[in-house]
């Protein structure tokens, strides 16, 4: 930087200074003209007086006529002397500075009166810079009767020209001092000063800091040096941390899974076959705002989970291009490269009308299905015009896939989720050497609920188009096994967990979904961090407590966040002196708010909300404090570091990452976890509170028993969830799902004939 700023200053001397003496030498050669034409004219009528005189001094022949004169002008500034001669050139008169023997003058004295002609020049008179004027003088019959000389000091333009040159150097030398002080200025201001911090930053990276953030203002101004340093960072502590992890892991000789560990054993596992992944939401979402168009990774637990996988393998995701700028960043086969800022897949998206997501999304996957697999006591509702748009859709998302899979040996597919029960059946008929598995991110209820669904063959058969059909837990596997022993034909094989229908062999197992655990050791100053995230997040809130509680969900009713206020009225209740200290925070994002029971939900929970604080506020403190909107991962965190306790009350939830996400924030070892007995992370979370959420008043307990709860049980607890989440992260999902997809045994069936039907499933308007 030091370097940089010489040179730069060094740069700018030279060039001031070369501007500013060649615009001053133009100058002052111009005046240097100017002073010569001024001598020369003053030579002139001088010499012109003179003549005048001497002319008639020698028609009176009166000599001490031209004594007088002559000594008359000899006073002149700058005048060296002037003389009269005869035509011989002899001196009739002559100041005593002046001697007309001088070759030099004397020539110039004869050429004069030889040509009858006035001459004026610079020369030199013994080495002194002289100007010459010489004229003959006439007779009154017009003859040259002699001449005079009139010979000044030049020697003073120089002079003068010389201390135009000293002012301009001094000048000059100002000028570049003060340059070179403005431009040391603002290099430290704008330069230098950002420059060292964001140094600092990168050393505190370095040297492992993790927790030093990028210095953000100063990144505004190096902009284009942050979009390269920022993510380089991310992708550094990442690995540092991975590093760390292992290398503390390979000393207690266990393995941990890594994204490089990842990406290593999907190479391994899918050889030379290519992956393919479809979900619903897609993991990047296009749209236009004021100032162009900007891309959003929408806050899923889906896209966490998904796309380290398909980072590591270079493979192709189809998804739904849900964002209304999506179409114009495609190519022409509606694909994209992802992420943005390192693409390493490709997207390819699908479109829908609007009655198609109406239909299939809105209507039989959310107000069907879900509620259907969510034992939350909301009616399912399905309309043979939304099954429709769900047969439709799921078709759609076939070709698509068909499309992407042309030409591919041994493809693997990875589907996602309750919006496309149909899709492995329909791919299957038509790429039947494709390995396919679907992963239900929710639960799987008992036979009798499921029932009630008026196509349940069909979904089920559109499953068992699988290789493999996972669940977060085992009873969501025997529940489904059990569902299909029940209403299809079928060999449910409870010994290896899989179905045989049709001569087609489906895997049926538990891979209980997890989140990214990123910080490997537990941070020395933790603890106090999370007492200053606390007060600096309830100033920001303008709220006064000693003790936080946190839930983060969307708004759905299948969160148990009504019964979670109702806990906390009923621990207020019970232990009034948390009156006034006590604070529950809750995220709440709106969610599919199209749906006519999420919007009554919504204002069901503000109205709860309302109620509960109107009983109990005081002064600055209230019992619950509502955000109503997404907040980003970043943002989640904070509250999640700053928390007594986080409270997951789900009534029904298939794993619910919010429990696991708060367990991985928490390297202070501090914070307690209420769990919902009703949710999948209940089976890995034993060190959580479990409690039923319908029962609020022993919800509320909880609250009690997490708020006075031991610090050492308290970290004892903390640390056991933690090496839980840590051995069994994300990382550890992904592997074992496509291990298991790569290592089935796989019979290779014949392609379909072009003659045979593609589908055997049918549009059916019930049982
Ligand atoms: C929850 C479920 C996921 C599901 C997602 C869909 O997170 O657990 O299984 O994929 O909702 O959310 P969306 O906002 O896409 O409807």
């Amino acid at each position: 930087m030091r370097i940089l700023s010489w040179r730069l200053i060094l740069a700018l001397i030279v060039g001031v200074s070369l501007v500013s003496i060649a615009s001053s030498w133009y100058e002052i050669q111009a005046q240097k003209e100017a002073l010569r034409r001024d001598l020369d004219y003053k030579s002139a009528t001088l010499g012109e007086s003179l003549a005048g005189t001497a002319e008639l001094c020698l028609e009176t022949q009166n000599p001490t006529c031209l004594e007088q004169m002559v000594s008359r002008f000899s006073n002149r500034e700058h005048l060296i002397g002037v003389g009269v001669y005869g035509d011989d050139q002899s001196a009739l008169v002559s100041t005593p500075g002046i001697n007309a023997s001088n070759a030099g003058l004397s020539a110039l004295l004869k050429s004069s009166i030889q040509d009858d002609r006035i001459i004026s020049t610079f020369t030199h008179l013994r080495f002194r810079r002289i100007h010459v004027l010489a004229a003959p003088l006439h007779a009154g019959n017009g003859d040259v009767e002699g001449g005079i000389l009139v010979v000044h000091d030049a020697g003073y333009i120089r002079t003068e020209i010389l201390r135009i040159w000293a002012r301009v150097f001094i000048r000059v030398a100002a000028q570049v001092l003060v340059i070179a002080a403005i431009t040391l200025i603002i290099l430290r201001w704008s330069l230098s000063g950002p420059v060292s911090r964001v140094a600092v930053w990168m050393r505190a990276l370095r040297t492992g800091q993790h927790a030093v953030r990028p210095p953000s203002t100063d990144f505004d101004f190096l902009s284009t040096l942050a979009r390269e340093v920022a993510p380089l960072a991310e992708s550094m502590q990442k690995a540092r941390a991975a590093a760390e992890i292992e290398a503390g892991l390979r000393n207690a000789n266990e393995s941990l899974w890594t994204a490089e560990r990842l990406a290593d054993h999907v190479r391994n596992r899918l050889g030379d076959s290519n992956l393919f992944v479809v979900s619903n939401r897609e993991p990047y979402i296009h749209s236009f705002r004021d100032n162009g168009i900007v891309v959003d990774v929408p806050a899923s637990g889906l896209v966490t989970a998904i796309e380290p996988i398909l980072c590591a393998c270079n493979g192709t995701w189809v998804a739904h291009g849900s964002g209304d700028a999506d179409a114009e960043v495609v190519d022409n086969r509606d694909r994209i490269k992802v992420p943005p800022d390192d693409p390493r897949y490709t997207l390819r998206r699908v479109w829908l009308s609007r009655e198609q997501e109406e239909g299939y999304y809105y209507g039989f996957a959310n107000e069907g299905l879900w509620p259907l697999c969510h034992i939350a006591h909301t009616r399912p509702i399905f309309r043979a015009s939304d099954w429709e748009h769900y047969y439709n859709v799921n078709l759609k998302f076939a070709d698509a896939l068909v499309q992407e899979i042309a030409g591919q040996d041994n493809p693997v597919v990875l589907i996602q989720d309750y919006h496309f029960a149909l899709l492995p059946r329909m791919l299957k008929e038509r790429v039947p050497h494709a390995r396919v598995a679907i992963f239900w991110h929710i639960p799987w209820p008992t036979p009798e609920s499921f029932e009630i669904c008026p196509w349940q063959r069909e979904l089920l058969d559109g499953l068992l188009g699988a290789d493999l059909i996972g669940f977060h837990v085992r009873s969501h596997c025997n529940n489904f096994l059990n569902t299909v022993d029940r209403i299809l034909e079928s060999r449910v094989d409870w010994e290896h967990f899989s179905v045989k229908r049709n001569d087609h062999l489906t895997s049926v197992l538990p891979f209980p979904i997890s989140v990214e655990f990123v910080n490997g050791a537990v941070a020395s100053n933790a603890s106090e961090a999370s007492g200053e995230e606390r007060g600096a997040l309830l100033a920001e809130l303008g709220i006064e407590a000693t003790y936080v509680g946190i839930g983060v969900d969307r708004v759905d009713y299948t969160k148990g966040i009504l019964e979670r206020f109702q806990a906390v009225e009923s621990f207020l209740e019970n232990n009034p002196t948390y009156q006034g200290k006590f604070t529950f925070i809750q995220i709440g994002a709106p969610t599919r708010s199209r749906i006519k029971r999420y919007a009554e939900f919504q204002s069901e929970v503000e109205a709860e909300a309302n109620r509960i604080n109107a009983r109990f506020k005081r002064g600055k403190w209230k019992p619950i404090v509502f955000l109503n909107r997404q907040h980003n991962r970043h943002e989640v965190e904070r509250f999640y570091r700053a928390a007594h306790v986080c409270m997951v009350t789900s009534l029904h939830d298939g794993m619910n990452l919010v429990a696991k996400e708060f367990v991985a924030a928490r390297d202070d070892e501090r914070g307690v976890l209420i769990l919902s007995r009703f949710t999948g992370a209940a089976r890995d979370l034993h060190d959580a509170i479990v409690v039923n959420p319908y029962d609020v008043r022993a919800t509320g307990d909880a609250i009690a028993q997490a708020l006075k709860m031991n610090i050492n049980e308290m970290a004892d607890r903390m640390q056991r969830m933690r090496r839980s989440v840590k051995e069994r992260n994300i990382y550890w999902w992904a592997g074992t799902l496509i291990g298991a997809l790569c290592e089935l045994r796989f019979e290779r069936r014949a392609e379909p004939r072009s003659s045979e039907q593609p589908m055997s499933v049918e549009i059916s308007s019930g049982p």
